[in-house]
């Protein structure tokens, strides 16, 4: 698996006393009907917690340039992560970052156990998206940038 390339992403989700994130590869579209995506999630992960309580989350896409803030998520206590990057409040006040390649709002859907992991699939409410394609890439245990692209050819 190390040599499948992933675009990374900073979920993000919050309760009522404090905001969580992590970044994360494992996360793929699902389907259109409904516009839906579908996540892996270590259940020891402290962003679980809300996620399984059926809060809502944010799939933040990041850019090439956000490699530091996955250091930063993976390391530092949970509130203390958000002093990193810029956080708007988004539908049900879910933290997303102001500077993302795409920040993809989601409802809680259904959850399947398996293993260590829950596929956690989320039932998208809202999306925003950067016009400028600059994505940041996780492959082999480095992170790497695409070619910088301004043009779209979106479906
Ligand atoms: C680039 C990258 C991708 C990751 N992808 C996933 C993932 O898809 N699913 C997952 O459960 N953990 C993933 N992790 C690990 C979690 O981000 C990490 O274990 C998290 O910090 C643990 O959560 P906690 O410190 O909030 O408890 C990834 C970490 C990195 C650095």
């Amino acid at each position: 698996m190390r040599r499948l390339a992933g675009g990374v992403a900073l979920v993000t989700a919050r309760d009522d006393w404090r905001r969580y994130g992590m970044p994360m590869t494992a996360v793929m579209s699902l389907c259109m009907e409904p516009p839906s995506l579908v996540m892996a999630v270590n259940r020891s992960a402290s962003i679980f917690q809300p996620l399984h309580a059926g809060r809502a989350f944010c799939v933040n896409l990041l850019k090439h340039h956000s490699a530091e803030m996955c250091q930063t998520f993976s390391s530092l206590p949970s509130e203390e992560r958000f002093s990193v990057g810029q956080w708007g409040e988004g539908p049900h006040r879910t933290p997303y970052l102001l500077d993302a390649q795409a920040a993809i709002f989601c409802d809680s859907g259904p959850i399947h156990d398996f293993g260590t992991h829950s596929l956690i699939i989320g039932l998208v409410s809202d999306a925003w998206v950067d016009e400028h394609i600059s994505p940041l890439i996780h492959l082999d245990g480095r992170y790497m940038a695409t070619e910088e692209r301004s043009d779209r050819t979106e479906r």
